[in-house]
């Protein structure tokens, strides 16, 4: 059975009307387009659907039979096309977003606030570190990703928004915490609790330690900036951490930022996808969001 949406508009306005000559004022086509249209309808469905008595089209039995179906269908496609407009307009949509462990301590309350004006989209948030982060654009499983300086050989498009300082942080008992100027010399004499391998923020460190030929001792090491604050704050080393995971410490005094220097290490935060990616509207629009308004919503610390 070969049937075309246009037969099937034709067909529900010849069956609502009764007549070829009302459907074809309806639908701005001559009358014998009409005609050849449900003749066309008659023949590939083998059967036929109106029958003429006097003057006047009747549907035939199969005829009433195909016009509940064609309801139906016309149905679905009108709301098919509503939802698309929906999605072009941007009311309704799904954003998946893939961020830095570290920077999830802002990127919850960015996807908060535009979820607030976008009220009727789902968000999807992937929570890993840069080396997981990496996969997920290769295998192109997320739209959006936040996190720090994406690689260059990887046909990234990239848009940096915010800066990123790591610190070096202490129990604010430690004898260093009221130490200024601490020289790199001083911090090699203590243990330095690490993030995993694959972090971006212990491949920072690394390489900031590396150029300026400091080799540090590590102990621990731990998979979340959380428990790095908490061997930190249990006496276990030092940490280095970014910035924007500290404000509760810092406010609770739990833990203090070391005057050393040359610190911070000033890396900055990306949002990033797939070069030749097309972005859904939710995306594109969280995209510029982030890029206009994120930096403008994160605490000040
Ligand atoms: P993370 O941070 O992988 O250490 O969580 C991201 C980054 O700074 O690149």
């Amino acid at each position: 059975m070969h049937l075309t949406f246009r037969q099937l508009t034709v067909f529900d306005a010849v069956a609502r009307h009764l007549s070829y000559t009302r459907a074809a004022e309806e639908l701005f086509l001559s009358q014998p387009a009409v005609s050849m249209q449900i003749k066309q309808l008659e023949e590939s469905l083998g059967i036929s659907l109106f029958e003429k008595l006097g003057k006047r089209i009747f549907l035939t039995e199969a005829g009433r039979e195909f016009q509940v179906y064609g309801r139906t269908i016309s149905q679905q496609l009108n709301e098919a096309e509503a939802v698309l407009e929906d999605l072009k307009g941007m009311r309704k949509g799904r954003l998946v977003v893939s961020v830095a462990s570290t920077a999830n301590y802002f990127a919850t309350r960015l996807l908060a606030a535009f979820s607030r004006q976008h009220k009727d989209i789902t968000v999807h948030l992937d929570v890993t570190n840069r080396a997981s982060l990496l996969r997920q654009l290769e295998a192109n499983e997320t739209d959006l990703v936040i996190m720090g300086k994406p690689p260059e050989d990887m046909h990234l498009a990239t848009e940096s928004f915010m800066e990123n300082p790591l610190v070096v942080i202490a129990p604010s008992d430690h004898v260093l915490a009221r130490q200024k100027q601490i020289p790199l010399t001083r911090l090699q004499q203590e243990t330095f609790v690490v993030r995993e391998r694959g972090s971006g923020t212990r491949i920072a460190m690394e390489r900031f330690f590396g150029e300026h030929g400091v080799t540090l001792t590590t102990g621990m090491e731990m998979t979340s900036n959380e428990a790095i604050k908490q061997a930190v704050e249990a006496g276990l080393g030092l940490g280095i951490v970014s910035i924007h995971t500290l404000e509760l410490e810092l406010e609770t005094q739990r833990l203090v930022i070391l005057d050393a220097q040359p610190f911070p290490i000033l890396r900055h935060w990306y949002i990033v996808h797939r070069q030749g990616k097309r972005l859904s509207p939710v995306a594109r629009a969280f995209m510029e969001y982030v890029l206009t308004e994120g930096k403008s919503l994160l605490p000040k610390v």
